[in-house]
Protein backbone atom coordinates (compact mmCIF):
# COMPACT_ATOMS: atom_id res chain seq x y z
CA UNK A 1 0.00 0.00 0.00
CA UNK A 2 0.89 3.57 -0.36
CA UNK A 3 2.62 5.50 2.26
CA UNK A 4 0.93 8.29 1.20
CA UNK A 5 -2.61 9.84 0.80
CA UNK A 6 -4.01 11.94 -2.26
CA UNK A 7 -6.87 12.28 -0.70
CA UNK A 8 -6.50 15.38 0.44
CA UNK A 9 -8.95 16.71 2.56
CA UNK A 10 -11.10 20.47 1.31
CA UNK A 11 -7.78 21.19 -0.70
CA UNK A 12 -9.87 23.18 -2.97
CA UNK A 13 -10.72 25.73 -0.27
CA UNK A 14 -7.54 26.24 0.73
CA UNK A 15 -5.40 29.87 -1.04
CA UNK A 16 -3.27 28.77 -3.72
CA UNK A 17 -0.07 29.15 -1.70
CA UNK A 18 -1.70 26.62 0.82
CA UNK A 19 -1.89 24.18 -2.19
CA UNK A 20 1.56 24.71 -3.87
CA UNK A 21 2.90 24.04 -0.19
CA UNK A 22 1.18 20.61 -0.15
CA UNK A 23 2.61 20.00 -3.92
CA UNK A 24 5.93 20.80 -2.93
CA UNK A 25 5.95 18.69 0.42
CA UNK A 26 4.55 15.66 -1.88
CA UNK A 27 6.71 16.12 -4.69
CA UNK A 28 9.99 17.36 -2.53
CA UNK A 29 9.69 20.34 -4.77
CA UNK A 30 12.89 22.49 -4.80
CA UNK A 31 13.26 26.51 -4.85
CA UNK A 32 13.80 26.18 -8.86
CA UNK A 33 10.11 24.34 -9.55
CA UNK A 34 8.56 26.53 -7.40
CA UNK A 35 9.46 29.42 -9.35
CA UNK A 36 8.71 27.05 -12.33
CA UNK A 37 4.92 26.80 -11.17
CA UNK A 38 5.26 30.88 -10.28
CA UNK A 39 6.61 31.43 -13.70
CA UNK A 40 5.26 29.68 -16.00
CA UNK A 41 8.61 27.35 -16.43
CA UNK A 42 9.95 28.57 -19.36
CA UNK A 43 11.90 31.55 -19.91
CA UNK A 44 11.59 33.68 -23.12
CA UNK A 45 15.22 32.37 -23.94
CA UNK A 46 13.93 28.55 -23.54
CA UNK A 47 10.88 29.33 -25.61
CA UNK A 48 12.87 31.56 -28.25
CA UNK A 49 15.14 27.96 -28.83
CA UNK A 50 11.73 25.74 -28.48
CA UNK A 51 9.87 26.88 -31.78
CA UNK A 52 10.10 29.56 -34.27
CA UNK A 53 9.25 33.04 -34.91
CA UNK A 54 8.69 33.52 -31.21
CA UNK A 55 7.08 36.72 -29.34
CA UNK A 56 6.83 35.65 -25.94
CA UNK A 57 5.53 33.11 -23.45
CA UNK A 58 1.73 31.65 -22.73
CA UNK A 59 0.06 30.56 -19.88
CA UNK A 60 -2.39 27.97 -18.68
CA UNK A 61 -3.51 26.95 -14.95
CA UNK A 62 -1.26 24.42 -13.40
CA UNK A 63 -3.67 22.19 -11.13
CA UNK A 64 -3.50 19.08 -9.15
CA UNK A 65 -5.89 16.67 -9.16
CA UNK A 66 -6.11 14.93 -6.15
CA UNK A 67 -7.42 11.23 -4.64
CA UNK A 68 -6.11 9.28 -7.20
CA UNK A 69 -5.26 5.35 -6.29
CA UNK A 70 -3.72 3.66 -9.04
CA UNK A 71 -2.22 -0.29 -8.54
CA UNK A 72 -2.41 0.91 -4.63
CA UNK A 73 -0.21 3.47 -4.97
CA UNK A 74 -1.85 7.26 -4.48
CA UNK A 75 -0.96 9.67 -6.72
CA UNK A 76 -1.54 13.31 -7.07
CA UNK A 77 -1.97 14.43 -10.65
CA UNK A 78 -0.61 17.58 -12.19
CA UNK A 79 -3.05 19.02 -15.05
CA UNK A 80 -2.63 21.86 -17.23
CA UNK A 81 -6.14 22.90 -18.80
CA UNK A 82 -7.66 26.14 -18.94
CA UNK A 83 -11.68 24.77 -19.10
CA UNK A 84 -13.27 24.75 -15.58
CA UNK A 85 -14.29 21.35 -13.68
CA UNK A 86 -12.52 19.47 -15.73
CA UNK A 87 -9.72 19.18 -12.40
CA UNK A 88 -12.37 19.24 -9.56
CA UNK A 89 -14.75 16.53 -11.80
CA UNK A 90 -11.45 14.36 -12.44
CA UNK A 91 -10.95 14.65 -8.63
CA UNK A 92 -14.36 14.15 -7.25
CA UNK A 93 -14.41 10.69 -9.66
CA UNK A 94 -11.30 9.72 -8.21
CA UNK A 95 -12.63 9.85 -4.83
CA UNK A 96 -15.54 7.59 -5.77
CA UNK A 97 -12.89 4.99 -7.43
CA UNK A 98 -10.66 5.20 -4.47
CA UNK A 99 -13.78 3.81 -1.87
CA UNK A 100 -13.77 0.68 -3.66
CA UNK A 101 -10.00 -0.14 -4.24
CA UNK A 102 -9.26 2.84 -6.66
CA UNK A 103 -7.79 1.67 -10.33
CA UNK A 104 -6.16 -1.09 -11.90
CA UNK A 105 -4.16 0.23 -14.89
CA UNK A 106 -1.82 -2.07 -17.03
CA UNK A 107 -0.02 -1.17 -20.34
CA UNK A 108 2.02 -2.92 -23.10
CA UNK A 109 6.19 -2.79 -23.49
CA UNK A 110 7.16 0.37 -24.93
CA UNK A 111 6.60 -0.12 -28.14
CA UNK A 112 6.90 2.60 -31.06
CA UNK A 113 5.65 1.48 -34.74
CA UNK A 114 7.76 3.74 -37.34
CA UNK A 115 6.37 3.35 -40.86
CA UNK A 116 8.55 3.52 -44.62
CA UNK A 117 6.78 3.66 -47.47
CA UNK A 118 7.92 1.68 -50.52
CA UNK A 119 7.22 2.34 -54.00
CA UNK A 120 8.90 1.33 -57.20
CA UNK A 121 8.68 -2.01 -56.95
CA UNK A 122 9.22 -4.48 -59.56
CA UNK A 123 7.58 -7.54 -57.78
CA UNK A 124 5.48 -6.72 -54.63
CA UNK A 125 5.70 -10.34 -53.33
CA UNK A 126 9.30 -10.60 -53.73
CA UNK A 127 10.49 -7.55 -52.60
CA UNK A 128 8.56 -8.47 -49.46
CA UNK A 129 10.13 -11.72 -49.16
CA UNK A 130 13.26 -10.18 -49.89
CA UNK A 131 12.91 -7.90 -47.07
CA UNK A 132 11.24 -10.37 -44.59
CA UNK A 133 14.44 -12.96 -45.08
CA UNK A 134 17.08 -10.17 -44.13
CA UNK A 135 15.01 -8.91 -41.62
CA UNK A 136 17.72 -9.86 -38.80
CA UNK A 137 20.19 -7.79 -40.57
CA UNK A 138 18.13 -4.37 -40.35
CA UNK A 139 17.43 -4.76 -37.20
CA UNK A 140 20.54 -4.98 -36.38
CA UNK A 141 21.45 -2.20 -38.33
CA UNK A 142 18.92 -0.40 -37.00
CA UNK A 143 20.31 -0.90 -33.18
CA UNK A 144 24.01 -0.31 -34.23
CA UNK A 145 23.16 3.13 -34.88
CA UNK A 146 20.23 3.54 -31.86
CA UNK A 147 22.77 4.92 -29.54
CA UNK A 148 21.70 5.44 -25.77
CA UNK A 149 18.48 3.77 -25.94
CA UNK A 150 20.15 0.56 -27.03
CA UNK A 151 21.86 0.79 -24.00
CA UNK A 152 19.06 1.58 -21.91
CA UNK A 153 17.32 -2.28 -22.78
CA UNK A 154 15.60 -0.42 -25.60
CA UNK A 155 16.23 -0.68 -29.60
CA UNK A 156 14.32 -1.92 -32.85
CA UNK A 157 12.47 -5.17 -32.16
CA UNK A 158 11.33 -6.66 -35.35
CA UNK A 159 9.83 -5.76 -38.85
CA UNK A 160 6.39 -6.34 -40.32
CA UNK A 161 5.64 -5.80 -43.68
CA UNK A 162 2.16 -4.74 -45.07
CA UNK A 163 1.18 -5.33 -48.73
CA UNK A 164 -1.14 -2.65 -50.64
CA UNK A 165 -1.80 -4.14 -54.17
CA UNK A 166 -4.10 -1.62 -55.50
CA UNK A 167 -3.73 2.10 -54.31
CA UNK A 168 -4.29 4.72 -56.04
CA UNK A 169 -0.31 4.51 -57.30
CA UNK A 170 -0.52 0.80 -57.76
CA UNK A 171 1.56 -1.40 -55.70
CA UNK A 172 2.94 -0.45 -52.15
CA UNK A 173 4.75 -1.85 -49.40
CA UNK A 174 4.82 -0.57 -45.88
CA UNK A 175 7.70 -1.71 -44.05
CA UNK A 176 6.82 -1.32 -39.98
CA UNK A 177 9.59 -0.97 -37.93
CA UNK A 178 8.62 -2.36 -34.50
CA UNK A 179 10.95 0.16 -31.91
CA UNK A 180 11.20 -0.43 -28.03
CA UNK A 181 11.50 3.54 -26.92
CA UNK A 182 11.60 2.84 -23.30
CA UNK A 183 11.22 5.84 -20.99
CA UNK A 184 10.88 7.99 -24.25
CA UNK A 185 8.00 9.18 -25.87
CA UNK A 186 10.79 7.78 -28.70
CA UNK A 187 9.47 10.08 -31.70
CA UNK A 188 13.13 11.22 -32.69
CA UNK A 189 14.23 7.88 -31.74
CA UNK A 190 12.31 6.20 -34.00
CA UNK A 191 12.65 8.96 -36.89
CA UNK A 192 16.15 8.76 -37.30
CA UNK A 193 16.27 4.85 -37.15
CA UNK A 194 14.00 5.07 -39.95
CA UNK A 195 15.51 7.77 -41.70
CA UNK A 196 18.98 5.54 -41.56
CA UNK A 197 17.61 2.44 -42.57
CA UNK A 198 16.15 3.58 -45.54
CA UNK A 199 18.40 3.16 -47.88
CA UNK A 200 18.89 -0.54 -47.19
CA UNK A 201 15.62 -1.21 -47.33
CA UNK A 202 15.92 0.21 -50.99
CA UNK A 203 18.80 -1.99 -52.12
CA UNK A 204 17.13 -5.30 -50.61
CA UNK A 205 13.90 -4.46 -52.05
CA UNK A 206 15.04 -2.59 -55.24
CA UNK A 207 12.28 -0.05 -54.92
CA UNK A 208 12.29 3.42 -53.34
CA UNK A 209 11.84 4.69 -50.23
CA UNK A 210 9.32 7.48 -49.68
CA UNK A 211 8.05 8.42 -46.55
CA UNK A 212 10.08 7.72 -43.27
CA UNK A 213 8.35 8.31 -39.95
CA UNK A 214 6.68 7.10 -37.02
CA UNK A 215 2.61 6.21 -36.68
CA UNK A 216 0.77 8.09 -34.29
CA UNK A 217 -1.49 5.30 -34.25
CA UNK A 218 0.58 3.59 -31.28
CA UNK A 219 -1.43 0.50 -30.81
CA UNK A 220 1.34 -1.81 -29.48
CA UNK A 221 1.72 0.77 -26.86
CA UNK A 222 -2.12 0.72 -25.14
CA UNK A 223 -2.51 1.43 -21.57
CA UNK A 224 -5.71 0.40 -19.36
CA UNK A 225 -7.42 1.13 -16.55
CA UNK A 226 -10.50 -0.32 -14.88
CA UNK A 227 -12.26 0.64 -11.49
CA UNK A 228 -15.63 -0.19 -9.74
CA UNK A 229 -17.90 2.46 -8.13
CA UNK A 230 -20.78 1.27 -5.81
CA UNK A 231 -24.19 2.38 -6.90
CA UNK A 232 -25.30 3.33 -2.91
CA UNK A 233 -22.18 6.32 -3.92
CA UNK A 234 -24.31 7.42 -6.86
CA UNK A 235 -27.49 7.92 -4.81
CA UNK A 236 -28.41 11.65 -4.72
CA UNK A 237 -31.72 13.33 -3.30
CA UNK A 238 -33.51 12.89 -6.22
CA UNK A 239 -32.21 9.42 -7.85
CA UNK A 240 -31.21 6.12 -6.07
CA UNK A 241 -28.02 4.74 -6.79
CA UNK A 242 -29.33 2.29 -8.97
CA UNK A 243 -31.18 4.58 -11.27
CA UNK A 244 -27.86 6.54 -12.10
CA UNK A 245 -26.27 3.54 -12.37
CA UNK A 246 -28.73 3.14 -15.24
CA UNK A 247 -28.54 6.08 -16.46
CA UNK A 248 -25.18 5.90 -16.68
CA UNK A 249 -24.84 3.20 -18.54
CA UNK A 250 -27.55 4.53 -21.11
CA UNK A 251 -24.92 7.33 -22.04
CA UNK A 252 -22.46 4.96 -22.47
CA UNK A 253 -24.15 2.79 -24.79
CA UNK A 254 -25.55 5.67 -26.74
CA UNK A 255 -21.58 6.43 -27.17
CA UNK A 256 -20.54 2.89 -28.31
CA UNK A 257 -23.62 2.76 -31.26
CA UNK A 258 -23.29 7.06 -32.40
CA UNK A 259 -19.99 8.48 -33.66
CA UNK A 260 -21.45 12.07 -32.84
CA UNK A 261 -22.15 11.11 -29.20
CA UNK A 262 -19.11 9.27 -29.41
CA UNK A 263 -16.73 12.02 -30.31
CA UNK A 264 -17.87 14.33 -27.71
CA UNK A 265 -17.49 11.53 -25.43
CA UNK A 266 -13.93 10.76 -25.93
CA UNK A 267 -13.42 14.66 -26.01
CA UNK A 268 -14.32 13.99 -22.51
CA UNK A 269 -11.97 11.49 -22.40
CA UNK A 270 -8.90 13.53 -23.66
CA UNK A 271 -9.92 16.61 -21.46
CA UNK A 272 -7.84 14.31 -18.62
CA UNK A 273 -5.49 12.93 -20.72
CA UNK A 274 -4.41 15.84 -22.89
CA UNK A 275 -4.28 18.06 -19.10
CA UNK A 276 -1.55 15.66 -18.16
CA UNK A 277 0.21 15.53 -21.32
CA UNK A 278 0.93 19.20 -21.29
CA UNK A 279 1.72 19.32 -17.78
CA UNK A 280 4.24 16.82 -18.39
CA UNK A 281 5.70 18.49 -21.58
CA UNK A 282 4.65 15.14 -23.65
CA UNK A 283 2.54 15.40 -26.91
CA UNK A 284 -0.89 15.79 -26.49
CA UNK A 285 -1.86 15.93 -30.20
CA UNK A 286 0.11 12.55 -30.79
CA UNK A 287 -2.28 11.00 -27.68
CA UNK A 288 -5.45 12.82 -29.46
CA UNK A 289 -4.44 11.44 -32.89
CA UNK A 290 -3.45 7.75 -31.45
CA UNK A 291 -6.90 7.57 -28.87
CA UNK A 292 -9.31 8.81 -32.10
CA UNK A 293 -7.60 6.64 -34.88
CA UNK A 294 -7.73 3.80 -31.94
CA UNK A 295 -11.35 4.41 -31.62
CA UNK A 296 -11.89 3.80 -35.40
CA UNK A 297 -9.91 0.75 -35.40
CA UNK A 298 -13.17 -1.87 -36.17
CA UNK A 299 -14.55 0.95 -39.05
CA UNK A 300 -16.94 2.37 -36.45
CA UNK A 301 -15.95 5.10 -34.65
CA UNK A 302 -16.96 4.82 -30.93
CA UNK A 303 -15.88 4.82 -27.44
CA UNK A 304 -12.84 4.41 -25.46
CA UNK A 305 -14.61 3.04 -22.61
CA UNK A 306 -16.50 0.39 -22.16
CA UNK A 307 -19.26 0.83 -18.95
CA UNK A 308 -21.39 -2.04 -17.14
CA UNK A 309 -23.26 -3.42 -14.19
CA UNK A 310 -21.73 -5.93 -12.47
CA UNK A 311 -23.94 -8.77 -10.37
CA UNK A 312 -23.84 -6.09 -7.34
CA UNK A 313 -25.82 -3.51 -9.68
CA UNK A 314 -22.51 -1.69 -9.46
CA UNK A 315 -20.74 0.10 -11.81
CA UNK A 316 -17.59 -0.65 -13.65
CA UNK A 317 -15.47 0.81 -16.13
CA UNK A 318 -12.26 0.49 -18.41
CA UNK A 319 -10.52 2.20 -20.81
CA UNK A 320 -8.26 0.88 -23.41
CA UNK A 321 -5.71 3.58 -25.89
CA UNK A 322 -2.49 4.15 -27.44
CA UNK A 323 -0.39 6.32 -25.26
CA UNK A 324 2.97 7.30 -26.41
CA UNK A 325 4.31 9.08 -23.65
CA UNK A 326 7.56 9.36 -22.31
CA UNK A 327 9.70 10.81 -18.73
CA UNK A 328 12.36 12.00 -20.47
CA UNK A 329 13.61 13.43 -23.37
CA UNK A 330 11.85 16.57 -25.31
CA UNK A 331 9.84 18.93 -23.55
CA UNK A 332 9.39 16.61 -20.27
CA UNK A 333 13.18 17.52 -19.15
CA UNK A 334 13.45 21.07 -20.83
CA UNK A 335 10.49 22.50 -19.62
CA UNK A 336 10.50 23.25 -16.04
CA UNK A 337 6.97 23.10 -15.28
CA UNK A 338 6.93 19.84 -16.64
CA UNK A 339 9.41 18.37 -14.84
CA UNK A 340 7.97 19.71 -11.48
CA UNK A 341 4.64 18.02 -13.12
CA UNK A 342 6.82 14.60 -12.88
CA UNK A 343 8.44 15.34 -9.88
CA UNK A 344 4.81 15.54 -8.37
CA UNK A 345 3.22 12.89 -10.16
CA UNK A 346 6.90 10.10 -9.05
CA UNK A 347 6.55 8.08 -11.83
CA UNK A 348 9.28 5.82 -12.50
CA UNK A 349 8.48 4.72 -15.97
CA UNK A 350 6.97 5.94 -19.08
CA UNK A 351 4.32 2.61 -18.68
CA UNK A 352 3.58 3.84 -15.17
CA UNK A 353 2.91 7.69 -16.58
CA UNK A 354 0.30 5.92 -19.35
CA UNK A 355 -1.38 3.98 -17.13
CA UNK A 356 -2.05 6.98 -14.33
CA UNK A 357 -2.95 9.10 -17.23
CA UNK A 358 -5.17 6.26 -18.53
CA UNK A 359 -6.79 6.10 -14.67
CA UNK A 360 -7.53 9.89 -15.52
CA UNK A 361 -9.10 9.22 -18.72
CA UNK A 362 -11.42 6.41 -17.36
CA UNK A 363 -12.58 9.05 -14.07
CA UNK A 364 -13.22 12.24 -16.61
CA UNK A 365 -15.58 10.22 -18.80
CA UNK A 366 -17.09 9.02 -15.36
CA UNK A 367 -17.43 12.22 -14.15
CA UNK A 368 -19.21 13.94 -17.33
CA UNK A 369 -21.72 10.78 -17.60
CA UNK A 370 -22.27 11.24 -14.61
CA UNK A 371 -23.22 14.90 -14.57
CA UNK A 372 -25.00 14.64 -17.96
CA UNK A 373 -26.90 11.47 -16.85
CA UNK A 374 -28.08 13.58 -13.71
CA UNK A 375 -28.33 17.34 -13.26
CA UNK A 376 -26.41 18.28 -16.26
CA UNK A 377 -23.20 19.78 -16.68
CA UNK A 378 -24.23 23.95 -16.70
CA UNK A 379 -24.84 24.17 -12.95
CA UNK A 380 -21.39 23.36 -12.04
CA UNK A 381 -19.76 25.28 -14.94
CA UNK A 382 -22.66 28.26 -13.79
CA UNK A 383 -20.65 28.13 -10.86
CA UNK A 384 -17.56 28.67 -11.67
CA UNK A 385 -18.35 30.94 -14.75
CA UNK A 386 -20.71 33.04 -11.84
CA UNK A 387 -16.92 33.25 -10.26
CA UNK A 388 -15.43 34.39 -13.10
CA UNK A 389 -17.76 37.38 -13.69
CA UNK A 390 -17.62 38.20 -9.82
CA UNK A 391 -13.82 38.66 -10.29
CA UNK A 392 -13.85 40.61 -13.70
CA UNK A 393 -16.36 43.00 -12.08
CA UNK A 394 -13.60 43.55 -9.49
CA UNK A 395 -14.86 41.63 -6.44
CA UNK A 396 -11.99 41.01 -4.01
CA UNK A 397 -10.93 37.37 -3.76
CA UNK A 398 -13.01 37.17 -0.29
CA UNK A 399 -16.30 38.09 -1.78
CA UNK A 400 -15.87 36.22 -4.78
CA UNK A 401 -17.95 33.10 -3.43
CA UNK A 402 -20.68 35.44 -2.11
CA UNK A 403 -20.99 37.50 -5.51
CA UNK A 404 -21.81 34.25 -7.36
CA UNK A 405 -23.98 32.61 -5.10
CA UNK A 406 -26.07 35.25 -5.20
CA UNK A 407 -26.48 35.80 -8.75
CA UNK A 408 -27.20 31.72 -8.98
CA UNK A 409 -29.42 32.15 -6.61
CA UNK A 410 -31.36 35.18 -8.33
CA UNK A 411 -30.72 32.85 -11.49
CA UNK A 412 -29.18 35.90 -12.82
CA UNK A 413 -25.88 35.27 -13.94
CA UNK A 414 -24.29 38.65 -15.84
CA UNK A 415 -21.30 40.47 -15.73
CA UNK A 416 -23.39 43.96 -15.45
CA UNK A 417 -25.29 42.48 -12.45
CA UNK A 418 -22.05 41.13 -10.96
CA UNK A 419 -20.81 44.84 -10.76
CA UNK A 420 -24.39 45.71 -9.76
CA UNK A 421 -23.39 43.57 -6.30
CA UNK A 422 -19.39 44.76 -6.23
CA UNK A 423 -20.82 48.11 -5.59
CA UNK A 424 -23.74 46.89 -3.38
CA UNK A 425 -21.30 45.57 -1.44
CA UNK A 426 -18.39 47.70 -1.59
CA UNK A 427 -21.14 50.80 -0.68
CA UNK A 428 -21.96 48.76 2.54
C1 LIG B 1 -16.81 19.02 -22.11
O1 LIG B 1 -15.52 19.56 -22.27
C2 LIG B 1 -16.75 17.51 -22.09
C3 LIG B 1 -18.11 16.80 -22.13
O2 LIG B 1 -18.87 17.30 -23.21
C4 LIG B 1 -17.83 15.34 -22.26
C5 LIG B 1 -19.07 14.49 -22.52
O3 LIG B 1 -20.04 15.00 -23.08
O4 LIG B 1 -19.00 13.30 -22.16
C6 LIG B 1 -18.90 17.09 -20.88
Amino acid sequence: MSEKNSALRQFYQKPLAERRAVAVGWGELDADDVSALQDSGLSEEQADLMSENVIGRYSLPFALATNFLVNDRDYLIPMVIEEPSVVAACSYAAKLFRMSGGFRASSDEPIMIGQMQVLDLANLGEATERIRASKAEILAEINDGAGSIVKRGGGARDLELREFSDSRLGEMLVAHVLFDSRDAMGANAINSALERVAPKIELISGGRVNLRILSNLSDRRKARAAGLIEAEWLASDSESGAEVVDAILEAAVFAEIDPYRAATHNKGIMNGIDAVMLATGNDWRAAEAGAHAYAARDGHYTSLTKWWKDEGGNLRGEIELPLAVGIVGGATRAHRGARAALKILGVKSARELAEVTAAVGLAQNFAAMRALATDGIQRGHMRLHARQLAMAAGAEADDVPAVAERMIDEGNIRLDYAKEIVEGRKRG
